[in-house]
């Protein structure tokens, strides 16, 4: 497969993000100095996507520890907590962060062996494995949806959830980038993705890259397309998936999902289990981060609406589970009763 890009790494005990804000024009990796930094680059999606931000967060935790194990090793463990806490409070809605964070958490918990510098290695040890495991899921979502992409479809997708927003091949691309490499023609439509163009900024760019036909729409052109018989089938990410099968992602997938009923098109929501949360019962309890006005009211840095007017901007939606199609996972397609399969799958 094309070399896709590199959404983070972790080397020599530094962490290093490719600056999502800058593409496509500009490829720019940027070294993370201290949790602060981290943790604003996931507030302003220079790391963005659920899996991503998970495997940002645990390796984030480190840069907030990695100076500090002169600490005796009680102190230290409550540092660890607290920066942990902190790192958690970026973004609300995607629960990949949290669940990094936890685990990152329990590792301190279960850690049996001697002082501050040992306890270090063992979190360095588990956030490495956090991101070896995304990759993982990743391709076995995509080996367990591949044959869902047939010859001569047209697949839609809304905001990105490909191999930027993971540290893998992707989430809902994960099945195309596997297609296209077993030589199956199909053509991905891109929604732009309003307002932060994740569409049209990181989807579009990466696909075409990878040598995937792709063709770019804006979001209100969805309904049209699919009036003219040109999309087979949906595929999104999602950022948090509750225990009956709702599912929050990008604002936008919502109305996705009523058209693609309309039309009678399958909904297909591609997750791995660190997004979902069996302890949300249903989407109505999902946070939904609201972001700043200035997002809806410019247009890249110049302003596009009124002065002073009221503005909305969710920055994700919560897709009912009677309107997914199936769940595609790790573990293979779930379909409905969503709330009796997921228990049966993961608790
Ligand atoms: O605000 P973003 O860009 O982080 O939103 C990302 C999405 O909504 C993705 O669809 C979701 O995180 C799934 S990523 C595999």
């Amino acid at each position: 497969m094309t070399t896709l890009p590199q959404t983070l790494r972790w080397s020599a005990g530094e962490l290093y993000l490719l600056d999502q804000t800058k593409l496509p024009l500009e490829v720019i990796e940027e070294k993370q100095e201290s949790v602060e930094q981290v943790w604003d680059s996931i507030k302003q999606l220079k790391v963005r996507g659920a899996p991503a931000i998970g495997v940002a967060g645990a390796y984030g935790l480190l840069v907030a520890i990695r100076e500090k194990t002169a600490m005796n090793l009680k102190d230290y463990s409550q540092e660890v907590e607290k920066k942990a806490a902190y790192l958690d409070t970026a973004r609300p809605t995607a629960v990949n962060l949290k669940w990094a964070l936890n685990r990152m958490l329990n590792s301190t918990k279960t850690f049996s062996g001697n002082g501050s510098r040992g306890l270090y290695k063992h979190l360095e040890e588990e956030a490495i494995r956090i991101h070896e495991e995304d990759v993982q899921l990743c391709l076995k979502m995509g080996i367990n949806a591949v044959l869902l992409i047939k010859e001569g479809m047209g697949v839609l997708t809304h905001c990105n959830a490909g191999a930027l927003a993971t540290t893998g091949i992707g989430t809902a691309t994960a099945p195309m980038y596997l297609a296209h490499q077993n030589g199956v023609q199909f053509r991905v439509y891109a929604d732009e993705t309003r307002p932060l163009l994740q569409g049209a900024r990181l989807t579009s760019w990466e696909l075409n890259k990878a040598g995937l036909d792709v063709t770019l729409l804006t979001d209100n052109m969805a309904a049209h397309i699919m009036s003219q018989g040109l999309i087979d089938m949906v595929i999104t990410g999602t950022d948090r998936v509750a225990a009956n099968g709702d599912v929050a992602n990008k604002i936008g997938t919502h109305g996705l999902a009523i058209l693609a009923k309309h039309f009678g098109i399958p909904f297909y929501v591609a997750c791995p289990y660190s997004t979902i949360d069996l302890n949300t019962a249903e989407g109505s309890e999902i946070v939904i981060e609201e972001r700043k006005a200035e997002e809806v009211t410019h247009f890249g840095l110049r302003r596009t609406a009124p002065e002073e007017i009221k503005v909305c901007n969710p920055a994700f939606d919560v897709t009912p589970n009677e309107l997914v199609t199936g769940l595609i996972t790790e573990k293979g397609i779930i379909r409905a009763p969503f709330g009796e399969n997921l228990r049966k799958e993961y608790l």
